[in-house]
């Protein structure tokens, strides 16, 4: 294994396994709102501490962008960093959440990690050389339509201005395919996309750390990800398509009516 992969696979472990440990007690967390429904628990906070600390001991020049404790300045290596992804999941007690890690270079994500510590479960790629699921390759679907597709969303909870634009899209995909899922943790679907539990995935305005280390497993179980015109802008923008390049495509054309121009590329 990459040897920066290992060590945040250990971060990931370590976070994980404080996690799940604070589950039994989520009645007595306490909870901060950072803006309307974002919220941070103290779990957050210290799961992100711990892996930043594993990183940090074994690579002391790197810099990190991490959800909670934002920007640490390093060399040209950045870990992209969620702690929590799913927090409101977790505050409900309700078991799908993860923990994302992706080291960035130079514009290029080299290693990522989702982990999701309810199902021991432990998504893992490097570029160029693959993505495994608890060690074993994954792969993409295969499925070029709607028909038997089942297709992974977020809702724009944080981005209400972009409810009707979202529904449209809902609207578009929604009689055609098997069924559409809210899991509620934007790395996990990203992971089931990378492992074929879900044949696409599509969502409004995610950030970075939501969807690094998901966007390297895609790509090296066979996927594309790109923004809703097919474009490399979602990092900046995070509006995220993802799918096998075939579905993706379909996904794109059949989103193209219900965009806005606030959802378009930026020229
Ligand atoms: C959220 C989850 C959710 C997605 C949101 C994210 P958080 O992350 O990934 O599925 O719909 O856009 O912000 O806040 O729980 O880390
Ligand atoms: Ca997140
Ligand atoms: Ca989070």
């Amino acid at each position: 294994m990459h040897p920066m992969l290992k060590i945040a696979v250990r971060a990931a472990h370590n976070a994980g396994d404080l996690i799940q440990r604070s589950v039994e007690r989520v009645d007595s967390l306490d909870v901060t709102a950072k803006a309307k429904n974002d919220f941070a628990t103290e779990v957050d906070r210290a799961a992100e501490r711990e892996i930043i600390q594993v990183i940090h001991k074994a690579y002391p020049a790197h810099g990190f962008l991490a959800e909670e404790s934002g920007e640490h300045k390093g060399n040209d290596y950045v870990w992209v960093i969620d702690p929590l992804d799913g927090t409101t999941n977790f505050i409900h007690g309700f078991p799908q959440f993860s923990v994302s890690i992706a080291l960035r270079h130079k514009g290029k994500y080299e290693v990522g990690v989702v982990y999701d510590p309810m199902r021991a479960e432990l998504f893992t790629a490097s570029r160029g050389e693959g993505a495994m699921l608890n060690n074993r390759r994954i792969r993409v679907t295969k499925r070029k339509n709607f028909h038997g597709a089942l297709l992974g969303t977020g809702f724009p909870f944080k981005a209400q201005q972009h409810l009707d634009a979202y529904l449209e899209m809902f609207k578009a995909m929604f009689p055609d395919s098997a069924g559409i899922r809210r899991p509620g943790s934007a790395a996990l679907d990203l992971a089931y996309v990378a492992c074929g539990r879900l044949d696409g995935f599509w969502e409004i305005g995610l950030r970075e750390w939501d969807m690094a280390a998901g966007l390297l497993l895609i790509q090296e179980a066979g996927g594309i990800v790109t923004d809703f015109e097919g474009k490399d802008d979602f990092v900046r923008s995070g509006n995220t398509l993802a799918a096998n390049p075939k579905l993706h495509e379909l996904m794109k054309e059949t989103i193209e009516p219900c965009l806005t121009d606030g959802l378009r590329s930026r020229a």
